[in-house]
């Protein structure tokens, strides 16, 4: 019978077989799996394990610090950020098609991944790379053991053959709740454990238009304030996930004060879901929705007025790029 506390016993020995004196990567995102895999890689080989964090400057309010100090204080680790913020905005600068901002996002990352593992191995003797890859993800590749590489950054022709890694995915076996019960017996805290879905492109695809520093810093402050709400009412674990979407090339007319104001609108998107293949929109409480409006307008020079996005998926996806 397989308890909590067994899986990570478990998972803790086959990581000690693996790796033995050996040295890993792992590369965080401020997701779950992620966090998740690395405190059980952690659990087992203790200070051989370097963990990478990408601050590409497109994370909500709040989400460095996560990592740095929350997931640092729970679980010990050796923690390299990457402060890679200006080198995304230099590379975005004046896209606005959203298939170009992935790219041009994904292939960042990349580079800025690369270098850190670079940075490293010329360091120390780093052989090891962990990933969160979760069950799921092994059945939809269509499973395939050893160093198959499935949704990173990793399997990219072109790097020196001694940049390859072995790979380590404690997490192969189990399902979303599974890791989560396990982040909880590592002591990890509940914002990480029960962190809603966030893409990683993260708020540069919920800003309609061209990213800039100031539309993120006006997107960021919105957000928090709709987390804030959502949270303070008791409906995190209600919704799959709400992104505020920032319409930066829409501009309307408003009054505030006593002055005409002319500025952007910013969606909700809070959505119902099992698996965000398919979704419906959340029916939140008038009074949260008024409360998140209000504050918004209030508080967030640049926006005045919030818009609510009442579409299912299909046929709206979940974000809007
Ligand atoms: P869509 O917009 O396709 O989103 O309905 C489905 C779910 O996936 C998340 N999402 C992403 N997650 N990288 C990610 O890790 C991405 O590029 C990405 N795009 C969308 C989205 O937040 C939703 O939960």
């Amino acid at each position: 019978q397989w308890t909590t506390a067994s899986i990570v016993a478990d998972q803790v020995a086959r990581i000690r077989d693996q790796v033995g004196e050996g040295r890993a990567i792992c590369g965080l995102s401020g997701g779950v799996d992620s966090a998740v895999a690395a405190a059980l890689v952690q659990q087992a080989i203790g200070d051989r394990l370097t963990c990478v964090f990408v601050d590409h400057g497109l994370l909500r309010a709040g989400e460095r610090t996560q990592v740095e100090r929350d997931f640092v204080a729970a679980t010990g680790v050796n923690l390299v950020t990457v402060d890679a913020r200006e080198r995304f905005l230099t590379a975005l600068a004046g896209v606005t098609d959203p298939e170009e901002k992935r790219k041009i996002i994904g292939r960042e990352f990349i580079r800025v991944f690369e270098q850190a593992e670079r940075d490293l191995k010329a360091k120390g003797d780093y052989r090891f790379l962990v990933q969160g890859t979760l069950y799921p993800d092994v059945v939809e590749s269509g499973g395939g053991a050893g160093t198959a590489n499935i949704k990173s950054h990793h399997n990219v022709g072109g790097l020196p053959e001694d940049l390859r890694f072995e790979l380590v995915e404690p997490l192969r076996l189990l399902f979303k709740d599974e890791v989560r019960r396990v982040g909880l017996e590592l002591g990890l805290p509940e914002t990480i454990v029960h962190r809603q879905p966030f893409p990683g492109p993260g708020l540069g695809i919920r800003i309609i238009g061209e990213v800039t520093a100031d539309r993120l810093a006006t997107l960021r402050a919105a957000d928090a304030i709709a987390r804030e709400e959502l949270t303070a009412a008791g409906l995190d674990r209600d919704i799959w996930q709400c992104p505020v979407v920032l319409l930066a090339d829409v501009r309307s007319v408003g009054v505030q004060g006593d002055g005409r104001t002319y500025g952007h609108p910013v969606v909700l998107r809070p959505v119902s879901s099992e698996d965000a293949m398919t979704a419906d929109w959340t029916r939140l409480p008038y009074d949260v929705l008024e409360r998140i409006s209000t504050r918004i307008t209030n508080e967030v020079a640049d926006v005045n007025r919030v818009a609510l996005d009442v579409t299912s998926k299909p046929p709206g996806t979940i974000e809007w790029e």
